[in-house]
Parts: structure tokens; C-alpha cells; sequence
């Protein structure tokens, strides 16, 4: 498998994504979200064949390998690759692109994963669509695909703030036995809610400047440049989208889930959607 190959056109995200700073933010990373944790406890068994595609850092190695009969971590990325190997030199891991898998023979994982995105990076769209369709020949008939895709409508920023935090403010400054401990936390909750709330409003309308006139919200797919990491092209689509094009490779939608969980996902508000297809016998191509 080459790292840049098979697309004519060299992908500009690589040269983000292979920076020796950014590999090991990814491997600094050692959480699974809420959703992550759902969806993996319940449609992965233990024993399974797993590709973890895209797989940066090892994020997910840690919770994936142990449950694997085989598990195989692949990125195009050479840093990505060597900070997976520090990490976890006992397992396996690929220099490989999602779109050219020529190195798996057809029907050899029970599921593969692409996490956090990973696929909106796979860019342009005959490398996201070739790489969905080595996907499906490298699954096993029924194998899952698990992965998460940006969201272009999402608008709202939620509100966030650490009352933890808020709480060891108070501590230091009154110390937790004193009488003015109490409201002095709630006076410092109060403030923290009111600011949470303008940086919110504010992020909000930042994005909604950003995103309302592009035809990628309107339309519910295309790209923008994500300023992560210093840009990366990033593809984005609604769900009915995303089950569009995955049904028509030969995939069966299973399940769909807003990273925001166990908040309830909204249209306008969640980041991005993890989806769970299956393989199915038929890819409605002609
Ligand atoms: C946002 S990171 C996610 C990393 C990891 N899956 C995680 O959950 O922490 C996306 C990863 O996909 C990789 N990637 C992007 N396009 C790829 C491609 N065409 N083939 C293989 N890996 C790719 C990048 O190098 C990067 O490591």
C-alpha cells in the first residue's frame, strides 16, 4: 500500500496529519467517548477479525486489540504509524491508505472502524468512495463498519462549563468548611453559567457566519476547510446522505448516534454522527 496512491491528485491532508506534533497529540489521546463506548460493547464481540482505519495515535487501540481475535491498525500517516508502534509494540500496525486496502485479501475482518472521522479526511470523493468500497471487500458478509462523519448543519455551540472546577475555586479561596463556602460556590456557579452561556451565543453565531452561506450546509454535503491542526479538508454530510451513498456501495444502515450522546442529538447542534452499517449481499451498483 503507497501513502499517497491511488489518487492522481497528492492529498493535502497528510501533511497535516504526518507533522511529528500532531502524531503525538493523537497518541497523547486515551478516552472513549460515551458514544464510542456504546456502540463498540454492542456490536463487537469478542474473538472478532478488527481494522482500525485511520487510526491515528492508537486512540482506540487500547480498548479494540484486547477484544480482537486479529487486530490490524492502519494509517497513512508514517508518524501516526510509529507512535501506534511505541505505544503498543506488540500489536500490529500498516502504512496503508483506506483507499487502496490491496494488502487484505476480500472478506477478512468481521469489523472495521474508523474513528473520529476519519473518513471526512479521506478526500477527494473518489477516494472516500473507493475507500467505502475496499471497506465492504475487506469485510466478511454481515461485517460491521463502524465509523463518525461532521455534521454541516450543526450551529449551536452547547453551553459547557466544569463545576468541579468552579468548586476547587471556591475551596481555595474560602476552604470547604468555612459558612461562606456555600455562597460563595453558588455565587461563583451563577457567574460561570452567565459567562458559558455569551461564549456560547458567541461561538454559535461565529459558526453560523461561517457555515449559513456555504452550499455545503444548504445542500447537507460537501467540504470545508476544518482549522484544526493548521486545516484539513474535511468532508461533511447529513445522515440521510451518508445512507444514501453507503446504501448504494452495498452497506445497510444499523444504527446512527450522536457524538453528543447521552445528550439528545439535535439536527442543528450535534458535531458529528457515529454510524453502524452492515455488509450486505447487493452494492446497487451498475
Ligand atoms: C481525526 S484522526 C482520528 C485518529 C483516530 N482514529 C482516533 O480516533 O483518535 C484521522 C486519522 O485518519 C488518518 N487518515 C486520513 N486519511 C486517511 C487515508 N486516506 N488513509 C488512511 N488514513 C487516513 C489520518 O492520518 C489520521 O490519523
Amino acid at each position: 500500500m503507497a501513502d499517497t496512491k491511488p489518487d492522481s491528485k497528492p492529498d493535502p491532508n497528510i501533511l497535516t496529519y504526518n507533522v511529528p506534533a500532531v502524531a503525538e497529540y493523537y497518541a497523547a489521546l486515551n478516552y472513549l467517548t460515551p458514544c464510542e463506548r456504546l456502540l463498540f460493547d454492542q456490536y463487537l464481540q469478542s474473538g472478532m477479525a478488527i481494522l482500525d482505519l485511520g487510526v491515528g495515535g492508537g486512540r482506540t487501540t487500547a480498548y479494540l486489540s484486547p477484544i480482537a481475535g486479529r487486530y490490524v491498525g492502519v494509517d497513512y500517516a508514517p508518524e501516526m504509524i510509529a507512535a501506534c508502534r511505541k505505544k503498543f509494540p506488540r500489536r500490529e500496525f500498516e502504512v496503508g491508505n483506506a483507499a487502496d486496502l490491496s494488502r487484505f485479501t476480500s472478506s477478512t475482518f468481521d469489523a472495521v472502524v474508523m474513528a473520529f472521522n476519519g473518513i471526512d479526511y479521506v478526500t477527494p470523493d473518489e477516494s472516500r468512495l473507493r475507500a467505502l468500497r475496499e471497506i465492504r471487500r475487506v469485510l466478511k458478509p454481515e461485517g460491521i463498519l463502524i465509523f463518525s462523519s461532521h455534521n454541516p448543519r450543526s450551529i449551536w455551540v452547547r453551553a459547557s462549563w466544569n463545576p468541579q472546577r468552579v468548586r476547587g475555586i471556591a475551596e481555595t479561596i474560602v476552604g470547604s468548611n468555612s459558612v461562606l463556602f456555600r455562597p460563595l460556590l453558588w455565587s461563583l456557579t451563577a457567574v460561570r453559567v452567565i459567562l458559558a452561556g455569551v461564549q456560547s451565543v458567541l461561538h454559535s453565531l461565529r459558526r453560523a457566519a461561517r457555515r449559513l452561506p456555504t452550499q455545503t450546509f444548504w445542500q447537507g454535503q460537501g467540504y470545508w476547510m476544518d482549522p484544526a491542526h493548521g486545516g484539513l479538508k474535511t468532508h461533511l454530510a447529513v445522515p440521510e446522505r451518508v445512507q444514501r451513498e453507503l446504501g448504494g456501495l452495498g452497506y445497510q444502515l444499523l444504527r446512527v448516534l450522536g457524538d453528543d450522546y447521552p445528550l439528545v442529538s439535535r439536527p442543528c447542534v450535534t458535531d458529528w454522527y457515529y454510524y453502524v452499517f452492515s455488509k450486505t449481499g447487493a452494492t446497487g451498483e451498475t
